[in-house]
């Protein structure tokens, strides 16, 4: 399941190429003064910009021929080519378990359901695991598919699958320098590179080149997952600056492998990362990685022990349980083990294994004296039987209440490569889409990265590594928010706060956007929650076509009577015009409101007479179930589009032209909700409320904001769909600006139902309508985009019909005024030669939109029925762009020696439409 997560908020954009989100960003500053604590908040605004597209990424593995290396390439291509084994317990399918980007899902609010939870990959867009072509090298040259023979993780079968691909893969020779992992392996390296420190990594450095080139991928980054190396020494002169350390290389002094690899990785700008204990990260390397502005991340990949210690000790300290031992052993039988058998290998293991839970003991100085810390234990031991199998035993004993002690001992067998590879993905996948991510605090000029170092990435990490002077953080669920709520700001979305005061409080507070954006259906249908509230979430999601998730972020909230006050002074709040207005319904549900809480409301506020506070609370009752929150976020939307120097009077113009489409009513285009309080509605009265509502929706967001217009016409074509939306099970492909561009109930017409042809009509004659363009103006239009009534109508061709005719409305307008420019209103009609010059402009104007025509079709990517709607839109960009300086010259011509006689409007409004109307193509 995949879904198109689109925030609808006027703090967002989507362009072609980025999301553009504004955000608040809170933080605290802290004086402590003896026992006093002063603490001040703050807030600076941000914008968040994030690259759309998603770069064909290449990986590049030290160590590609370990269990790691072998099973994470084994597992994606498994995934790629959706294989199946049978095992003694049944088949089993390739997934991404254990992948938190792939396999776990964030809480974006709720929607008519309850709560929306959707897969955390989805949030932004990123690079897909079965789209990374992997590399490596490694000092054994096993080819791939012998290599995961011998690392003994998955099932035969599999193996047997996998060999053809896997035997093709060769590992690259790499840089061997036998002190610093254990002699043990020594029988392994038969794949190594020969030459001067310095040569060997200007041979990595060109591997990484021909990786590049080779497989055509965009990005490289390059990870160690090879054996752990004993701790490296800090010498002064060699590893403390990015110049001693370049130096200390072409000198040969002693570098670790791992850091030669860093150092030739960020030479080439290829972002690296460390998934083994040692001290990699020497600091020239981290400075050499700042000045380069390459990301950085590690240490050690946190996949089994380490990561349930942060979990169970996090939540042991934060209820106040005091752990006072920690002891873990570890019984492992795959390489790795045998690697870390050895003292000095172990020992790096051991350090980043230690301070796992310092920040969490260090958080709370009620159960610890300051520099106190539980006795924490680690012993691993190679027991070559368990294989890769690993056993991991803890023990954490606890003081509790009034001297008791509170013993958990945990035994965990666990297959580490299995635990390892999904981490890799995240890791790799996490650091691209940082690559992609810039921020610019409000009063900056230039945007700017995350630091090098991407502390990001703590999560995954046993021993995070953090920008000097900042905090560790190894809590986990503090690790995991961090990514959750920057990718949430990357939507211009506050961070996930967990509150839910909507349902915490008496009454509710917030806007009903559920009832008004799902249209008919929220008509009917509540959310009720676990607590039989209905739903008032902060936010709401509607499904919109096959896995298409649109959001409204509950913020922003208007003071809507004062607004519709100031705006009609004159009129009734119900003689305004909304189209959802359900009069019938808002007492009855007024009075159920009331009846479900159940409690008596709260007294007026101290000088308030008990009468009003009443009113003031079914006023608001009222307003709300009316939808003003909807009808009012429109025109805001409106307005946000059209950057009016005066707000105020465009927002008047567009209630008053939207009264008089509303009152108007003609041919199905007006408001016929009011037939809700006579009862049931019969067929063609539900036919017509359904109709107002997509028209409702389709009037939202004007075509030029293409992503919200196409995801209106989704809302529209599912509304008008009376056979019922019939999801289909695959991603719904987007269009290029993240829109939903494929038909939300599955294609239509065929089995999966369609819009009935007569009310497709009756929707291209209310948008041709528009702005009261005459029926016999867009008849010839209508003639050529025509359905038969008893035609299911697909999704496509409803699309394409709709944004022409919208498009059409907006062309004929712009045709009027052109008019308006060559007639004087005194003189009766234009002249005819003047007018004859200014269609032979547009005439003009329009063919020559085919350099532009060329490139929508091309920018946008799309083919087919997208790039005829490019075309429309193309038409409509040239009639809008004749130079003043053309038109006078053709009319200067035209004078001295056009035909005579005159030429009215309606004459010339039809030559324009006709100019247009032969220009559209019919989409089959
Ligand atoms: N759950 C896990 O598997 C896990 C968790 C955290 C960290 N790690 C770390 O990941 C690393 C890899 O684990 P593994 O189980 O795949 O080990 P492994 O021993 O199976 O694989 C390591 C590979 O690295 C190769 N190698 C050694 N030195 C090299 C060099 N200089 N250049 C290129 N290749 C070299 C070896 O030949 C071997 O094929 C270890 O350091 C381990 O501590 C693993």
């Amino acid at each position: 399941m995949s879904v198109n997560v689109h925030v609808n908020s006027p703090n967002v954009r989507y362009t072609d190429t980025h999301i553009v989100a504004q955000y608040s960003y809170s933080s605290t500053s802290v004086n402590t003064d003896g026992n006093k604590v002063t603490v001040t908040p703050h807030s600076t605004e941000m914008t968040f910009r994030t690259e759309r597209r998603v770069p064909q990424l290449g990986v590049m593995l030290v160590g590609w021929g370990g269990n790691n290396g072998t099973t994470v390439t084994a597992a994606v291509l498994a995934n790629k080519l959706g294989l199946t084994w049978r095992t003694k317990t049944g088949v089993k399918k390739a997934n991404y378990y254990g992948s938190f980007l792939q396999a776990s899902t964030v809480c974006v609010g709720s929607g008519l359901e309850g709560e929306v939870n959707v897969p955390f990959r989805d949030l932004l867009p990123m690079v897909h695991p079965n789209d990374i072509i992997f590399d490596g090298w490694d000092v054994s040259a096993m080819d791939l598919g012998s290599a995961m023979e011998r690392a003994q993780v998955l099932d035969w079968s599999l193996q047997e699958q996998l060999r053809p691909h896997m035997s093709r893969m060769k590992p690259r020779r790499s840089i061997y320098v036998p002190e610093f992992i254990a002699a043990n392996q020594e029988s392994r390296a038969d794949n190594v590179l020969t030459g001067t420190l310095a040569e060997q990594v200007e041979q990595i450095r060109a591997d990484i080149r021909d990786f590049r080139q080779s497989s055509g991928v965009d990005k490289v980054i390059v990870m160690w997952t090879a054996n752990t190396e004993r701790f490296c020494d800090i010498v002064t002169g060699v590893h403390d600056t990015a110049k001693n350390l370049l130096a200390a290389i072409q000198a040969g002094a002693e570098v670790s492998p791992s850091t030669l690899f860093a150092v030739a990785s960020i030479l080439e700008g290829c972002a690296y990362i460390n998934g083994s204990p040692q001290n990699t990260f020497v600091p020239g390397a981290i400075e050499l990685a700042v000045q380069k502005g390459v990301f950085i991340g590690g240490d050690d990949f946190k996949s089994g022990q380490t990561k349930i210690k942060s979990v169970l000790v996090d939540f042991l300290v934060s209820a106040g349980i005091k752990p006072t031992a920690i002891v873990s052993y570890n019984h492992l039988g795959n390489n790795d083990g045998k690697n870390l058998s050895a003292p000095q290998q172990f020992r790096s293991k051991e350090i980043s294994k230690s301070n796992v839970v310092d920040d969490m003991v260090q958080s709370n100085p009620i159960l610890y004296q300051s520099g106190e810390k539980p006795d924490h234990c680690v012993v691993i031991k190679y027991v070559p039987y368990v294989g890769d199998s690993k056993r991991a035993m803890d023990e954490y004993t606890s003081e509790i209440m009034m001297g008791g002690i509170n013993t958990i001992a945990m035994h965990n067998t666990c297959e580490d490569s299995l635990l390892a590879s999904p981490i890799i993905l995240d890791l790799v996948i996490l650091t691209e889409l940082c690559q992609r991510v810039t921020v610019r605090p409000q009063g900056e000029e230039d945007f700017q990265s995350f630091h090098s170092v991407l502390a990001l990435l703590s999560f995954l990490c046993k021993a995070p590594l953090v920008p000097s002077g900042t905090p560790v953080i190894n809590a986990f669920f503090r690790q995991r928010a961090c990514i959750e709520n920057t990718m949430r700001a990357c939507l211009g979305l506050p961070p996930q706060n967990h509150m839910v005061l909507e349902h915490k409080l008496q009454r509710d507070f917030l806007p009903p956007y559920a009832a008004h954006i799902n249209g008919g259906v929220a008509a009917t249908k509540k959310a009720v929650f676990t607590n039989g509230n209905p739903a008032r979430a902060k936010g709401t999601f509607l499904p919109c076509g096959p896995s298409h998730v649109f959001f409204t972020p509950g913020s922003g909230q208007l003071d809507t009577p004062v607004l519709v006050r100031f705006l009609f002074p004159d009129r009734s709040l119900q003689s305004l015009p909304l189209p959802l207005l359900r009069h019938g319904t808002s007492t009855a549900m007024a009075d159920k409101e009331k009846r479900r809480s159940g409690v008596p409301p709260p007294p007026p506020p101290p000088g308030m007479p008990e009468g009003n506070a009443t009113r003031s609370d079914s006023d608001r009752e009222f307003l709300s179930q009316a939808g003003l929150g909807e009808l009012l976020r429109g025109a805001i939307l409106k307005m946000v589009e059209a950057r009016s120097d005066d707000p105020i009077g465009f927002l008047a113009d567009h209630f008053c032209n939207l009264a008089a489409t509303t009152e108007r009513g003609t041919a199905g285009c007006g408001d016929a909700d009011q037939q809700l309080s006579n009862g049931p509605p019969s067929a063609s009265a539900q036919e017509q409320q359904h109709l107002n509502r997509a028209l409702w929706h389709l009037r939202l967001a004007h075509h030029s904001q293409r992503s919200a217009f196409s995801n209106n016409v989704c809302v529209a074509y599912d509304l008008l769909n009376l056979t019922g939306p019939h999801r289909h099970p695959g991603e719904a492909p987007e269009g290029p600006d993240g829109s939903c561009t494929e038909s939300p109930t599955g294609g239509g017409g065929g089995g999966g139902g369609g819009v009935r042809g007569g009310l497709y009509t009756q929707t291209l004659e209310c948008l041709c309508s528009e702005g009261g363009v005459p029926a016999s103006t867009f008849a010839p239009l209508l003639r050529r985009l025509h359905c038969q009534d008893h035609e299911a109508v697909p999704y496509e061709v409803f699309r394409h019909g709709v944004l022409t005719c919208a498009v059409f409305s907006d062309y004929i307008r712009q045709a009027q005024r052109l008019y308006a420019e060559v007639c004087c209103p005194d003189d009766g009609p234009a002249s005819r030669a003047l007018s004859l010059a200014v269609l032979g402009t547009l005439k003009e104007a329009l063919e020559t939109s085919q350099g532009c025509e060329a490139n929508c079709c091309v920018n946008a990517n799309t083919k087919g029925n997208s790039c005829l709607e490019a075309k429309a839109i193309c038409y409509l960009k040239a009639s809008s762009k004749i130079s003043p300086w053309k038109l006078a010259q053709a009319m200067s011509g035209a004078q001295a020696r056009g035909p005579g006689g005159n030429m009215d409007a309606k004459e010339f409004e039809n030559a324009a439409a006709e100019l247009f109307i032969t220009r559209v193509k019919v989409v089959s």
